[in-house]
């Protein structure tokens, strides 16, 4: 280690780059180190040198988009900008909701609809491209990925939010952010935690109990922690049981760092502040946008009157700094290609698309026959291809499915169909179905309208606008050969499901949204996309229908960890398209399961594998899910939970083999007895499969828990419970035997009525069911005997 002047004349501590070093604390100065990158900052030097008032700036934004600089100490100002899947910088002048101050970008495929790639690698990709730009564009922090759980369909920002799947949500949005800070740009994975509708969104009070937290709404922040260790967290506005986010101790202290080691800043959403102080104790670090100097006068003075310890300040400072400094001393030459960044764009999203439904394979459609081929309804001409709010784009260029089929020289006809603002009109109907009964093919290009979804406000229901409803019936109505194109941020019902015979979902796809519905509609792309939700048939089917959103005050997760396809899979419900499917045009078959072991502890590990051969003519890729169903009882679990997944690309004929490794947080669910994660010991099926409704493979491994047994005796432990564990059963023999004879157990003694009324299976449920203090009623037992069991057997747990 070596130390040297930096630029700006503090000493910096030089540390050689290694793996080991790469990412840590060395005395308190956060090193950040890439190949490029060695040079640091004592950034405890630098903050002992800072005044109380400045400290107190450092920790709110100069403005919309900036931290504050300290000239006279060579700190500068660095922009953070949205966010998610593109960049939306805006000049200093703008506010955050208008959207035509920001720069051109370039738009890439919403979350709603990337996700469905089931590809880490393609999101990483994107990530590192995004990177790019904001290198070009000197932006420090990429505002995203927003990694909240669809919990109802209606939330009007699902389109942004990736999965319903906390494991499907964490590992793409790692992959995500590993690319984008492999350009030494942070992300600020957003919104820390439980904002899953946009109602009251600012006040709103999530109730949530712990199991549901951790096993639902936090593990997806938990992976990006993890895997990634994204350099900023943005929390979220709303309370969570009572709690703003941004005070709430347990999630930005206890949860993030203590629990996940997360060493970066958390910065507020944009507003989201209360109480500043009390945000600073709990581990909010940035308020953002700015307070104007008030919060900051506020931090000041408590530093003053000893309600606010000065240290509390200094880390915030220390931990925003090392961020500037990792991107100030961290600068590569950026790329804003904006025609290539088009194209990867498109690839994305043709990757992503999935296809719910092709009868008679209708699809694909044939180039060379197509000017018999009809496209009908404005999302043709001009796509809605993202949401509205914070993540809008100005985009460099957009490319419709005319302009795409065009492009390829392919005479496709086209008719508008429907009117976009919703009103009924005869005219453009009429036309449609006289030319839909011509064609050989017709496309529809339906979906919602902006006004329909966005960030801000929720859906009240999943319909779609009533006038494309009726133009799809009554053009299947003249012409069987009819597919449907959406374009929605979040499922729809379908009434016209049976009438057509395609439907490609393409989602929110970005900037280069009609290149990949036309490349996908025509084959040139084999669809390979997986839905990351369930489309229920209606509604009234979702878990959360009767809570969701909530008074106004409160939001109750009733249904608990009971979301998705977690619920409509345990209740065997009929679902319009489950969790994880999506068509080919070719096959898959799956073959040779195989476990590296049939029976593990809980601190070792089991790979599974498996074969996938494409048995279609045509080649394609498939996105192989394994699913884990718990067979202990031991607690009230989903009928089968994701635990992995993986995408293989083969050519007509070609077999592959895919191979996963599971360890105890693959089994295990959280046990708010010992406030960790548990794998009881048992059996647990390893379900291998297409889409969650399709298992295609089936294995069962056997995990014995090695962890401290939470398991203790009370005076209302049942019997039952007492007899299942060895250890206690033992110790118990003889009292449950007494006890079992006094309440007439194996008495065979009773003939007639009574042995008719008084079956041994109703004495056995009888004894399950009752509780330990209820045995001196029938053995003779006193208080202090059975005080000393219940010790003496605690013990023996312990
Ligand atoms: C949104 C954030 C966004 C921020 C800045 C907020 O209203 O909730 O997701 O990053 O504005 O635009």
């Amino acid at each position: 280690m070596t130390v040297q002047q930096s630029a700006a004349g503090q000493q910096s501590t030089i540390i050689p780059f290694s793996v080991e070093n790469s990412r840590c604390f060395f005395h308190t100065c956060r090193t950040y180190l890439t190949a490029e990158v060695t040079v640091k900052h004592s950034i405890t030097e630098l903050v002992s040198r800072m005044t109380l008032e400045e400290k107190a700036g450092m920790c709110s934004g100069a403005d919309f988009w900036h931290t504050k600089a300290v000239e006279r100490l060579g700190i500068p100002s660095v922009m953070v900008s949205d966010g998610p899947y593109g960049l939306r910088k805006q000049d200093l002048q703008a506010d955050n909701i208008g959207v035509n101050e920001s720069i051109k970008a370039v738009c890439f495929p919403s979350g709603c609809l990337s996700t469905c790639s089931f590809d880490r690698d393609l999101l990483r990709l994107e990530g590192e491209t995004i990177g790019d730009e904001c290198q070009a564009e000197d932006v420090s922090v990429l505002l995203g990925p927003a990694v909240n759980m669809k919990r109802s369909p209606l939330c009007g920002r699902n389109f942004e939010y990736l999965s319903e799947d906390p494991y499907l949500a964490g590992q793409m949005a790692a992959a995500f952010t590993k690319g984008v800070e492999s350009k030494n740009i942070g992300v600020s994975v957003k919104h820390f935690a439980a904002n899953n509708q946009e109602y009251r969104r600012m006040s709103v009070s999530a109730e949530i109990d712990e199991r549901t937290l951790r096993e639902l709404y936090l593990p997806a922040f938990e992976a990006v922690v993890k895997e990634a260790t994204p350099d900023t967290i943005m929390c979220s506005y709303n309370m969570i049981n009572g709690v703003y986010s941004c005070e709430n101790k347990w999630l930005l202290t206890d949860v993030l760092r203590t629990d996940w080691g997360f060493d970066g800043y958390v910065m507020t959403d944009w507003g989201a502040m209360d109480d500043r102080i009390e945000a600073l104790k709990a581990g909010l670090d940035l308020e953002m946008p700015s307070s104007g100097g008030v919060t900051d006068r506020q931090l000041v003075q408590a530093v003053r009157d000893g309600r606010l310890d000065e240290k509390v300040l200094d880390t915030a400072v220390e931990r925003i700094l090392s961020i500037v400094f990792k991107f100030t001393e961290g600068r590569q030459p950026g790329d804003f290609n904006k025609e290539r960044h088009h194209e990867l764009a498109a690839r994305i999203a043709e990757n992503s698309m999935v296809l719910l439904k092709n009868e008679d394979h209708m699809l694909p459609l044939t180039e060379d026959r197509a000017e018999h081929i009809l496209f009908i309804g404005g999302f043709a001409a001009a796509p809605r291809f993202e949401g509205g709010g914070s993540s809008h784009i100005n985009c460099t260029k957009i490319t419709s499915a005319l302009d795409a089929a065009k492009a390829l020289g392919l005479n496709v006809r086209y008719v508008r169909g429907f009117d976009a603002e919703e009103t009924d009109d005869d005219t453009l109907l009429n036309e449609a179905v006289r030319e839909a009964q011509k064609a050989e093919r017709v496309v529809i290009f339906a979906g919602l309208p902006d006004s329909y979804e966005s960030e801000g406000y929720d859906r009240k229901n999943m319909n779609m606008p009533q006038n494309q409803n009726r133009l799809i019936q009554a053009v299947t109505a003249v012409q069987s050969q009819t597919a449907v194109v959406l374009h929605n941020g979040s499922p729809v019902e379908m009434p016209w499901i049976h009438s057509v015979k395609g439907i490609l979902e393409s989602y929110l796809a970005g900037e280069a949204v009609g290149t990949a519905q036309v490349n996908v509609l025509f084959g040139r792309t084999n669809p390979s996309g997986k839905l990351a939700e369930t489309f229920p048939l209606r509604l009234e089917d979702t878990p959360c229908y009767l809570t969701f959103p909530g008074d106004g005050h409160t939001a109750e997760y009733s249904e608990g960890i009971f979301t998705g396809y977690r619920y409509y899979d345990t209740k065997k419900m009929n679902v319009l398209f489950p969790f994880g499917f999506g068509l080919s045009y070719t096959t898959f078959s799956y073959s040779s399961l195989k476990l590296s072991a049939q029976s593990i502890t809980d601190s070792q590990t089991v790979r599974v594998s498996f074969s996938i051969t494409n048995t279609g003519a045509t080649a394609g890729a498939e996105a192989a899910q394994l699913y884990v169903s718990d067979r202990t009882h031991a607690a009230i679990r989903p009928e089968k939970e994701l635990k992995e997944f993986g995408k293989v690309f083969l050519a007509p004929g070609e077999t592959k083999e895919l191979s996963f490794t599971l360890d105890k947080r693959s089994f295990a669910w959280y046990n708010t007895a010992i406030h960790d994660w548990y794998a009881a010991t048992g059996f647990y099926d390893i379900l291998v499969g297409s889409s969650s409704r399709d298992i295609r493979l089936t294995g069962t491994v056997r995990v014995t828990s090695t962890a401290k047994s939470a398991f203790r005796i009370t005076r209302n432990t049942v019997l039952a419970e007492i007899t299942d564990n060895p250890i206690t059963a033992e110790l118990c023999a003889s009292l449950i035997k007494k006890t079992s004879a006094g309440f007439g157990a194996g008495d065979t003694q009773q003939s007639g009525t009574s042995s008719e009324a008084i079956s041994s299976e109703m004495i056995q449920a009888m004894l399950d069911n009752m509780p330990f203090h209820s045995v001196r009623s029938f053995c003779e037992m006193s208080e202090k005997g059975l005080d000393d069991l219940i010790t003496k057997m605690n013990k023996a747990l312990s």
